[in-house]
């Protein structure tokens, strides 16, 4: 049971169904490797493991192919070498991480072609040949070339040494414990079969806010350690990144200054740069947290962002390394009585006219949206406002806001929704996912990353149905174009098998999950009203008289936050045309937006004809509702799930019910309170 609850969707269950024996298993039994790296070794790793498990029988491997073989394993250079004829201009279309899968007749025999660009489509290839295996497809006429379609698929860890996961709702971190390295390197090694097998290709093992501890990842005291980790990272195709100390070269050396400018820093990176990659020949790179939420950075000697990330892209760039360098930066000491400032203004305000001064192996890495990783935020106005600097959007997998794994929030929909924005950054058609994969501006680096959210609980994510989103991001990040429907589907087929009441149950329920959640606890994109620092449930004024600066200015006449151009932040001025227009509008903004962009009475009527305080009863009554028909779904599943993963979904589904309740009745008690309306409907409110 609880070796289910581990695998997530590398489950391999011994395949009973003869018919689907049959069509498998003439094909499984035989591999044939044409070259070899260690790379491929993982991919074979993978399938003989998998066979085995799944057909009962470990498949024979051979370093060549013969009239036995029925997989064909190879590069595309090494089948080339060995006279394969294979098409150039199919491969001259992929990328390095591209592959094709094919069903062909060699030396008179049906065999299963697996090709990679490089040795990691080759191990993208694998894992796609399982999954339609785990899904039940046949093998018999397989014709598939595919290739991600952004180039960095990053994962951000915020762990600390101390074994704490800032964030973190499923245990501690896989990777430290007590101020030291882990010694269960197997966890780490499934980590990366995991990722590897969603696509991830770069990830970074420690808290973007870098503590004292931290700080020394880069010495040489903890850079074997490191090193141990980018190893087995280095076999799936996955590149190890290090979170840095903007102040390393006081903390760590004897200067006296980190100013960016300063020669001795200068070479106090360059050479530390040099040291590390000695150890780690292909290191990323760094994650950067500067000037934001008081991580030290360049401002403390009067220099910008671009001083601060082009001093580390120097020192990175002979060896090929990139600065990821955050745009998470706004003042966090705000008073709340000073309505000028407006913390959503920020990122651009910061970082717009610096377009054009970083160097090329920098790259801006920026929310989603302008504020916080909330329920719903509009597309952060940076994303497409910046044409000649390298960006990545950031997502947040681990449901900071979103109820943190007790509450079932799949993620997917709602970064699909960013994808799909169009920016009309470049006109009609700039969408966010033709920013981040790079194709709009040409940049040189681009992509996506994301917050994990796994830890050493045994499902890695504590809710099992969490899994769907790291599962999701990863499939989502390699193909936008994938819809929700899709991955959802996908998910439940290679986590929980085929039974077609269990994959429609689940699949409904994650994709109504987001709009549940929100509708319990702030609709219409007003956010936060949650418990200051530790973020969940209910607090309406939490944050309200707070530094913080984010407020929902609710009076007894009306609520939200004025971000209009003549009245307002102006916040919405940073859009390009037609959304400036759009969101500046009453009439045109969309509803799920409208706090977001104004400040209106309770009884402004929104599109749907409802008023806002009518909304807001009527929305947060049927969450709850909602959550009661997700307990009841779930209940139905009891027998056709192992009873480990049954409980844990079942357990949380109840706690998500408590907190549902909770966030009802006190966001609505609270806005009866203030506004003296009742609701139309007479229900309880207290
Ligand atoms: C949020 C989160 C912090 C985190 C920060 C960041 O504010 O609550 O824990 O450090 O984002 O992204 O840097």
């Amino acid at each position: 049971d609880r070796a289910e609850a581990y695998a997530c969707w590398l489950q391999y269950k011994k395949i009973e169904d003869v018919k689907w024996l049959d069509n498998y298993a003439s094909y499984c039994l035989n591999i044939g490797v044409v070259g070899t790296s260690e790379i491929i070794h993982s991919a074979l790793d993978e399938l003989s493991l998998a066979f085995h498990s799944m057909f009962g029988k470990k498949p024979t491997v051979t370093p060549h192919v013969d009239s036995e073989t029925s997989i064909i394993i190879g590069t595309y250079q090494d089948m080339i070498e060995e006279e394969f004829a294979l098409e150039t201009d199919v491969f001259q279309s992929l990328n390095d991480e591209g592959y094709i899968l094919r069903t062909v007749n060699h030396l008179e025999k049906n065999c299963v072609l697996l090709v990679g660009k490089t040795d990691k489509g080759v191990l993208y290839a694998t894992h796609h040949l399982l999954r339609l295996i785990q899904a039940r497809e046949s093998l018999h006429q397989l014709d598939i070339v595919e290739y991600p379609k952004n180039q960095i698929r990053m994962l951000n860890h915020w762990d600390n040494m101390d074994g704490s996961v800032e964030r973190g709702y499923s245990g501690n971190s896989i990777f430290y414990e007590n101020n030291k390295f882990t010694t269960n390197l197997e966890r780490i090694k499934d980590y990366a079969r995991l990722l590897s097998a969603v696509g991830v290709n770069s990830i970074s093992i420690n808290n973007v806010n870098v503590w004292e501890k931290e700080t020394y990842l880069i010495t040489r005291k903890l850079l074997q350690d490191v090193t141990s980790i980018a190893d087995i990272f280095r076999a799936y195709g996955i590149r190890l990144f290090l979170s840095i100390n903007f102040a390393s070269p006081m903390e760590l050396g004897d200067l006296s200054t980190a100013d960016p400018l300063d020669n001795n820093v200068k070479s106090w990176w360059k050479d530390k740069v040099k040291e590390i990659y000695q150890y780690i020949p292909d290191f990323g790179g760094f994650i950067v947290k500067a000037d934001s939420e008081h991580r030290p950075g360049p401002f403390s000697y009067g220099r910008d962002h671009a001083d601060g990330a082009n001093m580390l892209g120097e020192a990175l760039e002979p060896f090929g390394g990139v600065v990821v360098w955050r745009c998470f930066v706004y003042n966090c000491m705000q008073d709340w009585r000073d309505r000028s400032t407006d913390r959503a203004r920020a990122a651009y305000d910061h970082f717009k006219p610096l377009d054009g001064k970083f160097k090329d192996n920098v790259i801006l890495q920026v929310k989603n949206g302008p504020m916080d990783f909330q329920v719903r935020e509009p597309v952060s106005p940076m994303l497409g406002a910046m044409e000649k600097t390298n960006q990545i959007i950031e997502f947040q997998i681990a449901q900071e806001y979103l109820g943190q794994q007790k509450d079932l929030a799949f993620l997917i929909p709602m970064w699909k929704e960013v994808l799909d924005f169009d920016t009309y950054a470049k006109g009609e058609g700039s969408t966010v996912k033709k920013i981040v994969d790079g194709s709009l501006y040409e940049y040189t680096y681009s992509g996506i990353a994301a917050v994990s959210n796994i830890g050493d609980d045994i499902n890695w994510t504590g809710n099992t149905l969490a899994q769907a989103n790291l599962f999701g991001y990863g499939r989502l990040t390699w193909n936008p174009n994938l819809s929700s429907e899709e991955i959802a589907k996908e998910w439940v087929q290679v986590t929980f098998g085929n039974d077609p009441i269990v994959v429609e149950t689940i699949s409904t329920m994650l994709l109504d999950s987001r709009e549940i959640y929100e509708n319990y606890t702030t609709p219409l994109g007003i956010g936060w009203m949650v418990n200051p620092n530790h973020h969940y449930g209910p607090n309406v004024d939490g944050y309200e008289y707070s530094r913080w600066g984010t407020y929902h200015f609710a009076d007894r006449d009306g609520i939200g936050v004025d971000r209009t151009i003549e009245t307002g932040t102006g916040y919405a001025g940073q859009y390009f045309s037609p959304n400036k227009e759009m969101y500046n509008s009453l009439a045109d903004c969309p509803d799920e937006l409208l706090l977001f962009f104004h400040h209106v009475p309770y009884t402004h009527r929104l599109k749907s004809g409802e008023t806002v305080i009518q909304h807001y009863y009527n929305t947060h009554f049927k969450g709850v509702e909602q959550v009661e028909d997700l307990r009841k779904k779930w209940s139905l599943l009891e027998g056709k799930i192992d009873e480990y993963r049954f409980h844990n979904v079942k357990e949380r589904l109840h706690m998500q019910l408590e907190n549902a309740i909770e966030w009802r009745d006190q966001v609505n008690t609270y806005f009866y309170r203030k506004s003296g309306i009742p609701d139309e409907k007479n229900r309880r409110i207290f």
